[in-house]
């Protein structure tokens, strides 16, 4: 009998692992594996939340538009040019859908976000990964690798998994030098962590040039991870394309209402960034006395090596963490199986981090 057959080029396709949130037979205190906000989202995006449970009978405005007036007059945004979607993943699969076909090449980083990977590879097309030099995105390999295939380069600026960001002046240089039929998607799901005032220049990238795409998310700093909001700001030729693609009603009415208070409480997203700047660079030093290779950070998380001056691997690290009840991620699927990504946590979970590691490393 014959089957059904889905498209060839997804045979080799995996679905994407998040980071775990629980290990069998394990009671887990602190989940540090996907870079959530340790502090959960505030007080005025609570109450918005039970607020929106009277809206949640009728279906949602499919234009976002609270939303993106909201995110228009905070950024000094043009509205016409902001799209929302379920997660900045929903936007970087659309863009992948859209400018993406099985001839075309669309360049990463070496050891890029994984969800490009798989949002190029849904698309038929193929993935061509540009070196890194210490886990840094370096422009002139990607350069190097854009050809008349290439459609699309995603980068994340900073980087997940490695936390390292690459400057302006190179993101000016990248844009100026690529072809203008490909896109340039600069994916800023970190940036509220990241203290350079350049930021709101890139925004400007997008109003000058016709092949510039930024994102960004709520599920960070915003702690609004579980609620799948996030946002980019594109030319508009390229929403209106995204918007014959997109499901009707991907951003649910809750997470509509529930964005635009997290925007409204900055206190908490400063006091967030704060405590991740002071504990970012406690971690560090703690991990480097342990003797772990450490990847300086601009994010809430911090890539390490278990190197082969540890007595321990990676896994054994991982799995003693786990009995301490810490998850943090493993980056096996990221062809990193020395190293391991942690995300900072509250001060308990930090302390919990460090003495559990002292524990088993002195
Ligand atoms: C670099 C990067 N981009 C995008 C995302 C996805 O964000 P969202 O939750 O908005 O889909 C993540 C999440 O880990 C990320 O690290």
């Amino acid at each position: 009998m014959k089957k059904p057959v889905p498209n060839s080029h997804l045979n080799d396709l995996e679905s994407y692992k998040g980071g775990k949130s629980k290990v069998d037979g394990i009671e887990i205190f602190f989940k540090l594996s996907s870079n959530e906000n340790p502090f959960g989202p505030s007080k005025l995006v609570s109450n918005a939340y039970i607020d929106a449970l009277n809206d949640i009978t009728v279906y949602p405005d499919p234009s976002n538009n609270d939303l993106i007036q909201k995110l228009s007059d905070f950024y000094s945004l043009v509205p016409d040019k902001i799209i929302c979607g379920c997660g900045s993943d929903e936007i970087l699969h659309l863009l992948a859908r859209a400018y993406l076909g099985g001839n075309d090449e669309a360049i990463v980083s070496e050891n890029c976000f994984a969800v490009y990977p798989l949002a190029i590879k849904a698309s038929g097309a193929r993935v061509v990964r540009a070196k890194e030099i210490n886990f840094k995105t370096q422009i002139q390999s990607i350069l190097d690798l854009t050809n008349n295939a290439t459609k699309m380069v995603f980068i994340a600026n900073p980087n997940n998994p490695t936390g390292t960001m690459i400057s302006y002046n190179d993101i000016i240089e990248l844009q100026s030098k690529l072809p203008s039929n490909v896109l340039l998607v600069i994916d800023e799901a970190y940036a509220e962590y990241v203290k350079d005032e350049n930021y709101k220049n890139y925004f400007e990238l997008v109003n000058n040039n016709s092949n510039v795409i930024i994102t960004r998310t709520f599920s960070k700093v915003y702690g609004l991870a579980g609620l799948r909001v996030g946002w980019a700001y594109c030319p508009k030729e390229v929403i209106e394309v995204l918007n014959r693609l997109r499901i009707p009603f991907s951003v649910n009415s809750s997470a509509q209402k529930v964005a635009i208070a997290a925007l409204n409480d900055q206190k908490h997203v400063s006091d967030s960034v704060k405590h991740n700047a002071i504990w970012l660079s406690i971690m560090e030093e703690k991990f480097k006395g342990l003797g772990f290779n450490v990847t300086a950070s601009d994010c809430n998380f911090l890539l390490i090596e278990a190197g082969s001056n540890l007595n321990f691997s990676a896994e054994e690290i991982y799995e003693f963490l786990c009995s301490k009840g810490l998850i943090v991620r493993q980056m096996k699927e990221y062809n990193l199986s020395d190293y391991l990504r942690i995300t900072i946590g509250t001060e308990e979970a930090n302390k919990l981090v460090i003495s559990s590691l002292e524990e088993l490393l002195k």
